[in-house]
């Protein structure tokens, strides 16, 4: 028995001696010589790195690595890639960065899309899939949804030129109503000002100038109040005080409601009601927050593009207008169950999150060494699939610019982009399939409500392009188009609002 024991021991430690070695003789993956120190700190951190990465693959290969103040980085430019590293050996690939500033000083890292791999990021997800199953997958949110997108549809006909800020505000209600029961209110409301002062909070302490905080975390963590320059100890009192608004003042407005038996159904109150208690009761308040968070990073962005696009590209608005018409006809509304009836507007909403693609590269960090097709990928590398190069490759998606729904029709149809616009392995999106039911209703809606067309000053039309703000987050930048009523279904619309 003794004899046995050992012979595992020694052949366990042999297997251990033989990684190590494999792993101490096996090379990075191939990559842009660096500077000295800084490495190629300025392909990462410039304007859109995901272009300037993606060009690189001629001549590094589908993943190619750089080393920048000590952290190795791996770009996944192919699918395969992506998947091979991000999903397949998603029990080491799936931490996150860890920055000092933003998630450790302040603590966003708390939020679901920010927390480290581990236990509680396990819980996060559990409690999240738990309430979308308790709703039959998504299916009783179907009427809320309807009802947004209806109320959307309404505010920008009362007020077309506000277009973008109906399509954050719209989405944010619904967000809201979900996640905490809250309704937003008319003008100004309290709740959605704050958190969008907690977003705003995020974005900038995550900037990549703030890294800087990262860069020095020994010396900073450490630097006294006094210290002059330390606006730093500010930017982490401001940061904690919003998290204590905008995470916690929605929870205990939850709480303030079901004590009083009146709180409307949403996350929190059903998975309170279903027995969370103790420790996943301070988890909930994060994930109704990291819900509301993702949400709010993607969505509304996603939907302001659908309306360029239907600037840019008149023809394909027009056959997606005759396709409602004809199987919705002019008698009602589109609803969540003529999605299957519908194959050009789905094609649409997949065309749609191909075109404009909102995370260019998602940071997964690896929590051991491993070896990929003979490379060494060290402990604590950041893996970020490109998954904007990925969706503009013209080997895959001939005339990438060109937003066009006919890739994803008919026979020899083109690679689906949820493979990767949503992440991939155990930090896939937990919102894909909410995110895809609102974009499909809001666009049937608009389609059927709504007529898109260019904007003329003096007779002088304005063409429109696609411009981008780029980064970490890309977002579309204001545009101008014209927008009016489709008489026939406005009236029921008008109907129907009122009855909502
Ligand atoms: C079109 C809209 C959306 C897009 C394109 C999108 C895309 C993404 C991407 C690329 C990630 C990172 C995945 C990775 O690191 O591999 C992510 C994470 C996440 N998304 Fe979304 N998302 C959208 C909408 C939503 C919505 C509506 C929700 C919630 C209701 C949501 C909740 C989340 C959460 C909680 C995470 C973090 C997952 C984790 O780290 O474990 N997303 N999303």
């Amino acid at each position: 028995m003794g004899v046995r024991v050992l012979d595992v021991s020694l052949a366990g430690l042999a297997l251990y001696l033989v990684v190590r070695l494999v792993c101490r003789s096996a090379s990075l993956p191939p990559g842009p010589p660096g500077l000295p120190l800084i490495g190629n700190l300025r392909i990462i951190r410039a304007e859109a790195p995901h272009k300037t990465l993606g060009a690189m693959t001629s001549k590094y290969g589908k993943y190619h690595s750089s080393r920048s103040l000590g952290t190795h980085y791996v770009f996944l430019n192919s699918t395969k890639a992506a998947k091979d590293i991000c999903e397949q050996r998603s029990a080491i690939t799936s931490n996150r960065p860890h920055l000092v500033l933003s998630h450790e000083l302040i603590g966003w890292g708390s939020a679901t899309p920010f927390l480290p791999y581990g236990d509680m990021h396990r819980k996060h997800r559990k409690l999240f899939v738990r309430y979308l199953l308790a709703n039959s997958n998504l299916v009783t949110f179907y009427p809320s949804e309807e009802a947004e997108a209806r109320r959307f549809i309404f505010s920008v006909l009362m007020n077309p030129d506000d277009l973008v800020a109906h399509c954050y505000r719209s989405t944010e209600a619904f967000i809201l109503k979900i996640s905490h029961g809250y309704s937003v209110k008319d003008g100004n409301d309290p709740l959605v000002e704050m958190s969008k002062r907690a977003i705003r909070n995020i974005s900038e302490t995550m900037a990549p100038g703030r890294f800087l905080v990262d860069f020095s975390r020994f010396v900073l963590r450490y630097l006294p109040e006094w210290f002059p320059g330390g606006s730093l100890h500010e930017d982490v009192k401001r940061g904690q005080k919003l998290i204590s608004e905008a995470v916690n003042g929605p929870y205990e407005f939850v709480l303030k409601n079901l004590a009083k038996g009146d709180a409307a159904p949403s996350l929190i109150s059903q998975l309170l009601r279903e027995g969370v208690i103790g420790e996943d009761k301070e988890i909930l308040k994060w994930v109704s927050f990291g819900m509301y968070l993702a949400h709010q990073l993607q969505t509304p962005s996603m939907l302001s593009a659908f309306f360029l696009a239907m600037t840019m590209y008149p023809e394909v608005f027009k056959k997606a207008q005759a396709e409602v018409d004809t199987v919705v006809g002019n008698e009602r509304l589109p609803t969540m169950e003529d999605r299957d009836g519908l194959p050009y507007v789905n094609a649409i909403c997949t065309e749609l999150l191909r075109w404009n693609v909102g995370i260019p590269l998602p940071a997964h960090v690896s929590t051991e060494d491993m070896i990929y097709e003979g490379y060494l990928i060290p402990k604590g590398s950041w893996l970020m699939p490109n998954v904007w190069y990925i969706l503009s490759n013209p080997e895959t998606y001939p005339f990438p610019e060109t937003f066009d729904p006919e890739r994803f029709l008919g026979e020899n149809q083109q690679p689906d982009p949820q493979e990767v616009c949503f992440g991939l392995g155990r930090r896939r999106c937990l919102g894909a399939r909410l995110a895809e039911s609102m974009i499909f209703i809001y666009i049937a809606m608009s389609l059927a409500t709504l007529d898109v067309s260019r904007y003329a000053e003096d007779g002088v039309e304005w063409v429109p392009r696609y411009d981008i703000d780029e980064g970490m987050l890309r977002r579309v930048k204001p545009f101008k188009c014209k927008i009016a009523p489709r008489s026939s279904k406005v009236e029921d619309l008008r109907t129907r609002f009122d009855s909502t």
